[in-house]
């Protein structure tokens, strides 16, 4: 059977998760693929964790290089976070016409444009289903499914940590301390906590989703961000009382005006099904011409649910490997991209 070698960059919470679906799964993708995909390196940094016993200690490396001279290593997957190295070694894999894999919302906001220009150049793919939302298939909703559809607005509740806090307050009474300390705990919160708090995470997700669904250039830096880091506990059980659920909510319309992005903390009402989304779950409700509304729900962070969207893009490359086609998917830079007006935070 034709194998398919492929290399992990970064074996942390989402890196493990994708080793392991890639291993507990093994039977089920070679039936879908009809052939196998064979993970020939991890590359791990000094200091990081110590190997758990299901990775064979003949995988590890930690210098890129053994990576790009292995002739058998067709995909890079990238799931070290950070931007650096991450940027050097995914340019590098792209230059050597890998197909890569990165689950890096922040690297990819913060040098997208060039990496997805140069991997339409070299003729290779990018995918980065695990960038958003964890385990939803919402890159995949927009890049393909509602390619055949005009979206209207984005509504989220994108980011698992501040979400599992404000659920922790509202449904248990926990404090905003222990309830970020038990998110840290279960892996859903970024090294650094205040990209989750700070609502910057959140932006980040936004910015990817707003620039497939109106192809448009949104950065961070353009959007109006406010954490939750200033709500009280008051603030909840004031919105319950009158029938809100307190959620940070990211949101991406298309007016005529042009485009407003922003995240903050709203009031929802109990009636939305985005109220209902617990813990580290998040849910994306999309408004389309000819679709109307459409909700995608699932478990937003966490080693497994973001190993999975991982994998299924390693799959998906896979498969356009195996028919000799890439290029199939929009990349997020010209000519896809244009500028548009973003309406100003004061304006709002
Ligand atoms: N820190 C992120 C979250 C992880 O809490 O949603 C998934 O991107």
């Amino acid at each position: 059977m034709k194998e398919i070698g492929i290399a992990l960059l970064g074996l942390g919470n989402v890196g493990l998760g994708t080793y392991r679906i890639l291993a507990d799964h093994a039977r089920d993708i070679e039936r879908r693929l009809g052939a196998k995909v064979r993970v020939r390196h991890i590359l791990v940094r000094d200091g990081g964790r110590s190997r758990p016993e299901d990775v064979p200690a003949s995988l590890i490396t930690r210098d890129i290089g053994t990576i790009l001279n292995d002739p058998e290593v067709s995909i890079v997957v990238e799931v070290m976070g950070g931007l650096a190295p991450a940027k050097e070694y995914l340019e590098r894999s792209i230059a050597s016409g890998r197909n890569v894999v990165t689950a890096n919302k922040a690297l990819l906001n913060a040098h997208g444009e060039q990496l997805f220009s140069q991997a339409l150049s070299r003729g290779v793919d990018l995918h980065f289903e695990g960038a958003v939302c964890g385990g939803i298939p919402i890159i995949r909703t927009l890049r393909e499914a509602l390619a055949s559809d005009r979206v209207s607005s984005i509504h989220g509740i994108v980011n698992g940590t501040t979400n599992f806090i404000l659920s922790a307050m509202a449904d248990e009474g926990a404090t905003y301390e222990d309830a970020l300390a038990q998110a840290q705990k279960l892996g859903f919160a970024e090294a650094d906590p205040t990209m989750d708090v700070g609502g910057m995470d959140a932006a980040q997700k936004l910015c990817l989703l707003a620039s497939l669904a109106f192809a448009a250039r949104v950065s961070p830096e353009q959007v109006h961000v406010e954490g939750i880091t200033s709500l009280r506990p008051v603030d909840i059980t004031l919105g319950r009382e009158a029938g809100y659920v307190l959620k940070l909510l990211a949101t991406a319309r298309r007016l005529s005006e042009g485009l407003d992005v922003r995240v903050h903390p709203a009031f929802i009402p109990q009636a939305s099904p985005l109220a209902d989304v617990r813990g580290a779950f998040n849910a994306v409700l999309l408004q389309s011409a000819a679709l109307g509304a459409s909700l995608f729900s699932g478990l937003g962070a966490g080693s497994l649910p973001t190993g999975s969207a991982v994998v299924s893009d390693i799959i998906d490359i896979c498969r356009n490997l195996l028919a000799g086609v890439s290029g199939r998917l929009p990349m997020l830079c010209s000519p896809y991209l244009q500028d548009v007006s973003l309406i100003p935070s004061t304006q709002r």
